[in-house]
Order: structure tokens, then sequence, then C-alpha cells
């Protein structure tokens, strides 16, 4: 590898648009922590299931979403070619990441490396079925938003279609809205009823049908028979120990099950058997008058950062189930893991309680050699935990719909843990990032049990003082009892489909040790920390005990506070801000960030795991100004980039754009998924 040019600079502030933190998480960057609180890898199984039975729209999912060991598993079934045999990657470590780094910028536009194209797949506004107008920034309506591509993607999947080798699914969140940047003459203050229910309709999730291109990695949309749009008033049910609890019932549903809508949805995840899961993450900015609720709710309330007063969207005028005063329990019916099948369009989603409720950032799953199915999932916000979900119930092979029951009921029974770690070098953690041992940053971790969901779906609670709905409803709090490790932020986890190894961005914490709060540990071992790490667990899945390390300390590698698992800083490019994560079909680690610190765009980033050249980090694209970089997918012919808020910045309005992209000339800036792949059509990095 080349050295790279740095020309970062490490002052330390995020280049996160105030703007940005308020809309997208409520101020959860500025407004007080509210948390006060003191391997073996499923291809050995594979080939006694039935791998048509085990992902619906085809083997291939898994690849594309490099979504962990069960679609690699199932590589030998793709009909992409993109084949992973069982166990050994494709190709010596580091194969797939064979491109010249792209050096960090601050250009509008997104840079490739050489001998790359790009396109935009589809962007805010674009009509997902054959009625639906196209887009018109100056004259939106609820109606056409409804039947167009939603605003703010962030989580990408694509489920190929099985039996139409170019057809595919691509299934994206759209997390949240942006008032003053979707709108002329936008008043914050008073925003008309028309701009809230088109808000409103720009939420949730999109399901399109997409077309490859011979010859190129090119993707196109169609009007498919699956797309669909899901918005913030779409019906869901509410299932698990929460269902029909005290804490859930409303004067719109007093069964306490059936939910409308879904919001902030940031990052997700593939099943196995062909579902996407997606995790509402800043919900608690939708909700208004967070001080008007009883003494004993206070508590809860403020551990989940509502606050007092109305709303940015003001979506409570809408709807009085957005307004605490009036309705104290709708919050409650938000902050879970939801399932889609997106290959029914008149299903009605989930949203699984036996998970949990937090900021979930989103929700991976691995799946052990002997079926067993574990989901992993963050709470994004400073000083947070880490949680996984054991189900008690394995995956079934088989192509009959009997499966795919068993199946779609997998999230709805086992246990929920969330994590405890303990740094092997803890008296040598000073706060200001110097590596402790030869090895690096390493510890021991256990899973403290929190919530057990049986068949029937009733919970016992694994917490003293609480009861199952409790714990299902006010996570956070029986994990603040168990004594958990308050985190730098946990966004995105993902399991390494060869090694089982688990990785997590935590993305930063700049409350770190400021004024009394909790100082470094050894797995956050930075003080007012601004460019976050990456964590590597070595988990015992379906067990309770764990060992990590610290795999990436990030910033500017010419920064004495940076750590690349011990390869030479020289060598890697800087990254800042981690927030999800994918592997490619080779096992390197693909990095997506938001908000980088070092005064360049967001991007996406390759980081070998295994070999010499472990921690060789890479920069393999850049987003537009005032963009992040989401839902990254990384296949063998193709990389597929959510680009998020592009042109946000606090004075940003539609005369005085800060970005163009993607449509250019004197045009708005639009939310899209682009997809970049190999001029030659050839293997990506290869
Ligand atoms: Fe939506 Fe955790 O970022
Ligand atoms: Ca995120
Ligand atoms: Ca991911
Ligand atoms: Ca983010």
């Amino acid at each position: 590898m080349k050295p790279l040019a740095l020309f970062v600079k490490h002052d330390g502030q995020s280049s996160r648009a105030s703007v940005t933190c308020e809309y997208k998480c409520a101020n959860a960057c500025f407004h007080e922590v509210p948390n006060t609180s003191d391997g073996e890898y499923f291809g050995d199984i594979i080939s006694s299931l039935n791998r048509r039975g085990l992902i619906k729209g085809g083997a291939a999912a898994v690849l594309a979403v490099g979504a962990g060991s069960v679609l690699a598993a199932c590589g030998d079934d793709a009909a992409t070619g993109t084949v992973i045999p069982t166990n050994t990657p494709v190709g010596p470590a580091g194969t797939g990441t064979a491109f010249t780094a792209v050096a960090p910028n601050k250009q509008d536009a997104i840079t490739i490396p050489d001998g790359y194209e790009q396109s935009v797949v589809i962007r805010w506004g674009d009509p997902l079925f054959a009625d639906a107008p196209a887009f018109d920034f100056e004259k939106q309506t609820p109606a056409a938003q409804a039947k167009q591509f939603g605003y703010n993607n962030d989580f990408a999947a694509l489920l190929p279609i099985e039996g139409h080798a170019n057809s595919s699914l691509l299934v994206v969140n759209h997390e949240y809205t942006t008032g003053p940047h979707m709108f002329r003459g936008y008043n914050k203050d008073v925003p008309t009823d028309e701009q809230i229910a088109i808000t409103m309709a720009a939420h949730g999730l999109t399901v399109v049908q997409v077309e490859g291109e011979s010859g190129t990695g090119k993707l196109t949309t169609a009007f498919g028979k699956y797309n669909r749009r899901i918005t913030a008033t779409t019906e869901f049910t509410l299932i698990g120990p929460a269902a029909g609890s005290e804490f859930v019932k409303t004067s719109a549903d007093q069964t306490g099950t059936k939910v409308l809508g879904t919001f902030a949805n940031c990052s997700g995840g593939v099943t196995p058997w062909g579902t996407v899961l997606s995790g509402e993450e800043n919900f608690h900015g939708y909700f208004a008058n967070g001080d008007k609720v009883t003494e004993t709710a206070e508590k809860r309330v403020k551990r989940y950062g509502f606050t007092a007063g109305k709303t940015l969207n003001q979506w409570e005028r809408a709807d009085k189930r957005f307004d605490m005063a009036q309705e104290p329990n709708e919050a409650n019916r938000f902050g879970y893991v939801v399932e889609v099948d997106p290959w029914d369009p008149t299903s009605t989603p989930i949203k699984h309680s036996a998970m949990g409720r937090l900021k979930h950032e989103g929700a991976t799953i691995y799946v052990t050699k002997n079926g067993d199915v574990v989901s992993y999932t963050g709470d994004d916000e400073k000083f947070d935990y880490m949680y996984k979900f054991v189900s008690s119930r394995k995956i079934q092979s088989g192509t009959g719909q009997a499966s795919m029951r068993h199946n779609l009921t997998i999230l709805d029974a086992g246990t929920l843990y969330v994590a405890q770690l303990a740094g092997n070098h803890a008296d040598k953690i000073d706060g200001n990032g110097a590596v402790p041992s030869d090895k690096g940053f390493t510890g021991t971790g256990k899973w403290l049990p929190l919530l057990e969901t049986g068949d029937d779906g009733k919970g016992k609670s694994l917490v003293d003082g609480m009861s199952a709905a409790e714990v299902a409803v006010f996570t956070r709090l029986a994990a603040d009892k168990v004594g958990a490790t308050k985190m730098d932020r946990p966004e995105d986890f993902e399991a390494n489909p060869y090694t089982g190894k688990v990785y997590v961005a935590l993305t930063n914490n700049d409350n770190r040790g400021k004024d009394g709060k909790q100082g470094a540990d050894e797995a956050n071992p930075r003080n007012l920390n601004k460019n976050g790490q990456i964590l590597e667990i070595d988990d015992d899945h379906a067990g309770t005990e764990f060992t990590w390390s610290l795999l990436l300390v990030c910033g500017d590698p010419a920064a004495a506070d940076t750590y690349f698992a011990g390869f030479d800083k020289t060598k890697v490019s800087p990254i800042s801000c981690p927030d999800n994560l994918a592997f490619d079909p080779y096992g390197n680690l693909w990095i997506s960030t938001d908000g980088n610190a070092l005064k360049s765009n967001d991007g996406l980033f390759s980081v070998v795991l295994e070999g010499p050249n472990r921690g060789a980090t890479k920069q393999f694209l850049t987003v537009p100004r005032g963009a992040e970089t989401c839902g990254p997918i990384v296949t063998e012919s193709r990389v597929i980039v959510c680009v998020q808020h592009p042109g946000e910045a606090d004075d940003a309005t539609p005369e005085n754009p800060l970005s163009h992209w993607p449509d250019g000339g004197d045009k708005q800036p639009r939310p899209s998924v682009a997809v970049v792949w190999k001029k030659d059509g050839g293997r990506i990095g290869v």
C-alpha cells in the first residue's frame, strides 16, 4: 500500500451540523446524557438444511447485504455466482481491497477510485408505482410522497429475486426529515398541515424492485409487484411481553397490539428467512410534552430522552397520539426492532418487544452451526449499551409455508442480554488512547440476562423489581440495574461470515470523561472521544461469555491516540465516526462514517481483518457535502451506499443549498441510493 496524503487536522469537532442533531436525533448530541445510572460457523449446518427454503428470495440475499454467516453459507446456491465456500475466504486475506484509496475531500460529489463508475439508483421522490407522480420539489403533496421514495435513506438491503438473475428487491429505511431543506419558505415554528403530512409520508421504509444492467453494475428501478411504502401511519403488530400490557394501551388501541407507523428507522439487517429488520432509533424526538407525564412515568421518560414542549416536526398537531400529555403510552409503542416481509406487500409488519425497547441502531443476525439464531443490536446514545437476543427457536429448512411461518416467529421467543465488559489492562488506561500492550486493547465480557420470552410470548423478568412487561418496554432501566457497560454510542453490529467474530461500530462520545461523567475504560479508551472505535468480539454466540479487542481506534493516523490493529499508520486512510458495517464476499469489513471530525466529507472504507495486513484501512469513496454514508452493501460486483442528508447544513435553504447532488446544476439536493461498479465489469477490489 502507498502512503496516503494526510491533510487532516485533529481538532476534535464533529462535522455534523446542528440541524442534523435537531432533526435526526432530537439533539441527542447536545442534550443531557439520559444514562445517569451508576464461532462456530453456520456453514457447517447449511449442508443439512434445504438452502432454497432458508432464504425465500434467493440465497444470494445473504451475500448481498454482507449480513453474516447465513447468507454467506448459502453462497453455493447463489444465482449471481457470488460463491463462498464453507468457512474458507475467497482468495487470500485482503482480496477485494485492491483499489487506489480515495483521498479525503470536500467535493459535492461521490468520489470513487480510478477505474470505477457510479450511478444513482433511486432518489427522494422518485415514483415507486405506475400511478405515482414524478417528483416535483415545488409541488409536493402527502399523497404523492406516500407513493414515492421517502427521505433520508439509511439502511439498505438487496434481496435477489429467485429465478430472475438480474432482479432484486432493494429495501431501504427512511430515518427522518428536515423541513427546512424539503420545503421552500418553511416556517419551523408553524409548519403547514400539508408539510406535516408530507413528512409523515416521507418516513418509514421503501421496498422497490431493481434491475441490473448486464455488463455493468448499474441498477435501475422498476414498478415491480413487491413495491411498497411503509410510512408513519402504516399498521404494525406489536408482539412479545410488551404487547397488551398497561404500558402500551392507548385510547385508539385498547388491545395494546396495533401500532400505527414506524419512524427514526436507522440501520437494520436481513434475516436468513428473507425478511428485513429495521431499528427504531431516535423515536423520542417525535413526542411532545415529555414533561407532562405522571410522577411514575417521569424517570422512564427521562431515561429515553423525551423533552418538554412541542416537537420539531409538530406531528402532534396532526394526531394527538404524538402528544404525551394526551396519550402518555403512545411513545412506549416505538423503539423496537421491526420486521418486514418484503415478499408480501400486504403483510402487516411486526414490532418485536422480546428484543427490548431502546434506541436500536439496527439488528443483525448470526446463526450458529447448531441453528441457534442470535440478533445483535446497539443502543445508539452516549453511555448506552450493547444487547443481544438469543432465540430459543432454531431455523427450519424447507420451502413450505410451515417453515416460513415458523421462521417468522424466531425473534419472538428467547432471551435478551446486555453486555458487561472488563479490560485486561484497566490500570493502564488514562483516557489518552495510549495502547496498553502489544496486543492492543483487550478484555473479557459477559452477557447479562434481562428477559426471557417463552413459546407463549409471555415474558419472565430476570431483573429484580421489574415485571417482564417493564423490562420489555423500559429496557434501558433494566440494563442499568444489572450493571451493563456504558459504551461510546454503539451503532451497527456485523458478524464475520468466515470467523464468526462480531464487530461493533462505536461512533463517538464527546462526553466521555467530561464534567464528572464516566471516564475512559479499555473498550472506550479515550476521553472526549470525537472519532470513535471498532470493537471486535469473539462471542460464544448462544452463550454468555466473550472476549474482545479493539480493531480500530479511529481518527487521524498521524495522531498518537489512533490505532489500526498494529498496522503501519502511515499506510492507512484517516477514518472518523464509524457508523454502519458490512462484509464483502472475502471477509473484509467495510465501514461507513457519520460526522467525520477530520474536516473531510464522510465516506466508506475497507478494513482487512486477517493476515499480516490486519488493520489496513482504505477509503473507497466519499459522499457529497453535508451527507453521511449509510447502508453499505458490498457484493462481488457492486458497492451500494445510501447517501443520507446531502447538503444538510445549518444555514442551507432551498434558496441557498449547500449541495446540488445528485441532479447537479441549480437543483435541490436529494437523499439517494447510489451504486458503484468496476468499469470492466470485474470484481470490486480485485
Ligand atoms: Fe441513526 Fe445511530 O444513527
Ligand atoms: Ca447510524
Ligand atoms: Ca450492517
Ligand atoms: Ca448515522
